[in-house]
């Protein structure tokens, strides 16, 4: 492997999205051959066998042979993929489709800095490449680079460029995604991946792939948002009860008076420690810490601890725009589900579906009886009890969720708005239907 020491040591997360075929595979292959990322051989190893068997090499192949050792060699800390170049190192996220990659950013297996989202010069804008572009800009990914590939089989011309860079400039344009810039690109010659490509395409003077890339500004910290940690699980080690939880917004500090919802009891931080490190005295977005408290209060899983000042909405009714990945589709006032938002889990149903979007076609249909499945829809959700959210626009993590029917993950969205039944109310409500159950039990 070359010898690279990059200047930052942080990895720029990339997922790259695109239709069937249209060379996300190639441009992998090519990006760690061109980054000298590949182990020793590897290469001419399956150019060899590709020779011997009698079919024609693919760069996919080498991604698939290099995924089969991964599998295999579970010594190998190589669960994601990554080279380096000399800015900093990148990582390659799975996308196996779209359906798995909204999963994996929503529920946050994943989460991506950046995309690389991949035309084919010769199939031009499909359907495809409309969701997938919805998609980056529901989740908020705003740094993207639009590769129109195999520009070798529309003979490297200018305008086949141009006409798609027009075409998919207007449809991101009403989605409100701009991208950072088109590159024209041939994955599977090597054109324009690492260098200038002055021979086949003298009209073409902007930046190659990794060029585009180590361009990327890593979008801003999180640690300046509001405080956001949602409880995970608490332990008790002897008398000590420690509150473990991912800081997902924001910086805690000890000393900080948190405040519990929904509930609304309040404590103060006393220690926060980490699994790895010894005390640290503050902790700030993506942090995974223990948290002891001064006072011995009721806390529990799915809780969300913020600053007073920085309060989220508690609420049982919020808009959202979601998208359903389910098989069958989501019915209004119908389709039972459960709303999974960071740690909170609650039973939920569309209270009204405002209006749906084909993606591919950009056609709108208000007040849709259903959703469809690939749909975006905005919607009312109205949950089973209160629960602490924030809109998307204010805090990115806890303002995402995922839709679970049965055992599967069938959709996911973001909150737009949320309508404040403000904590009294609902503790108000609470205390009354107690009240009266209490009342009806004696009179029976
Ligand atoms: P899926 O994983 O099936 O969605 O496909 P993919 O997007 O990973 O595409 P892949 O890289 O497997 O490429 C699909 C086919 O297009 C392969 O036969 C590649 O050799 C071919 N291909 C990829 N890039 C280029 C290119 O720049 N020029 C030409 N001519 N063919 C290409
Ligand atoms: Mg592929």
């Amino acid at each position: 492997m070359q010898d690279v020491s990059p200047d930052e040591k942080q990895p720029l997360r990339i997922v790259i999205v695109g239709h069937v075929d249209h060379g996300k595979s190639t441009l992998i292959g090519r990006l760690f051959h061109d980054t000298g990322s590949l182990p020793e051989g590897k290469l001419e190893q399956l150019q060899a066998q590709c020779q011997r068997r009698g079919v024609p090499f693919e760069w996919a192949f080498l991604m698939d042979a290099l995924q089969a050792e991964r599998d295999q060699n579970i010594t190998i800390d190589t669960a994601q993929i990554w080279f380096n170049t000399t800015r900093r190192p990148y990582v390659i996220i799975d996308a196996p489709g779209h359906r798995e990659f909204l999963k994996n950013m929503i529920t946050g297996a994943a989460s991506a800095d950046a995309a690389l989202l991949l035309i084919a010069a010769d199939e031009g804008v499909q359907a495809q490449s409309k969701r997938h572009g919805y998609m980056l800009s529901m989740l908020g990914i705003e740094r993207v680079a639009v590769l129109v590939n195999k520009m070798d089989l529309v003979d490297y011309r200018q305008d086949a460029f141009d006409q798609i860079v027009a075409d998919y400039t207007e449809f991101l344009g009403e989605i409100g995604l701009t991208p950072e810039r088109f590159v024209p690109i041939s994955a599977r010659e090597g054109d324009a991946i690492a260098s200038a490509p002055q021979d086949t395409m003298p009209w073409y003077d902007g930046p190659s792939v990794l060029e585009t890339l180590d361009a990327f500004e890593r979008p801003a910290q999180d640690a300046d948002g509001p405080l956001r940690l949602p409880i995970q699980d608490i332990y008790r080690f002897d008398a000590r009860r420690i509150l473990a939880g991912r800081v997902e917004s924001g910086t805690l500090r000890e000393g900080d008076e948190l405040v519990f919802w929904p509930g609304e009891r309040r404590a103060r931080v006393k220690t926060i420690e980490s699994w790895s490190a010894p005390v640290v005295g503050e902790a700030s977005a993506g942090a995974s810490i223990g948290v002891t408290l001064d006072e011995q209060i009721f806390v529990e899983r799915g809780q969300l601890a913020t600053r007073a000042e920085d309060a989220p909405a508690l609420t049982d009714r919020f808009a959202a725009n979601i998208f359903w990945m389910g098989k069958a589709p989501l019915l209004a006032e119908g389709t039972p589900l459960k709303l999974k938002l960071t740690t909170q889990e609650v039973a939920c149903t569309v209270e009204r579906v405002e209006s749906t979007l084909d993606i591919a076609t950009l056609t709108l249909t208000p007040d849709a009886p259903q959703v469809e499945r690939d749909d975006v829809a905005r919607v009312w959700l109205r949950t089973e009890r209160p629960v602490a959210i924030d809109t998307h626009a204010r805090s990115p993590r806890t303002g995402r969720f995922v839709l679970v029917t049965g055992y599967d993950v069938a959709g996911g969205g973001i909150i737009t708005r949320a309508l404040e039944t403000t904590a009294q109310a609902h503790a108000t409500r609470a205390h009354v239907t107690a009240h009266e159950r209490a009342r009806r039990q004696r009179h029976t």
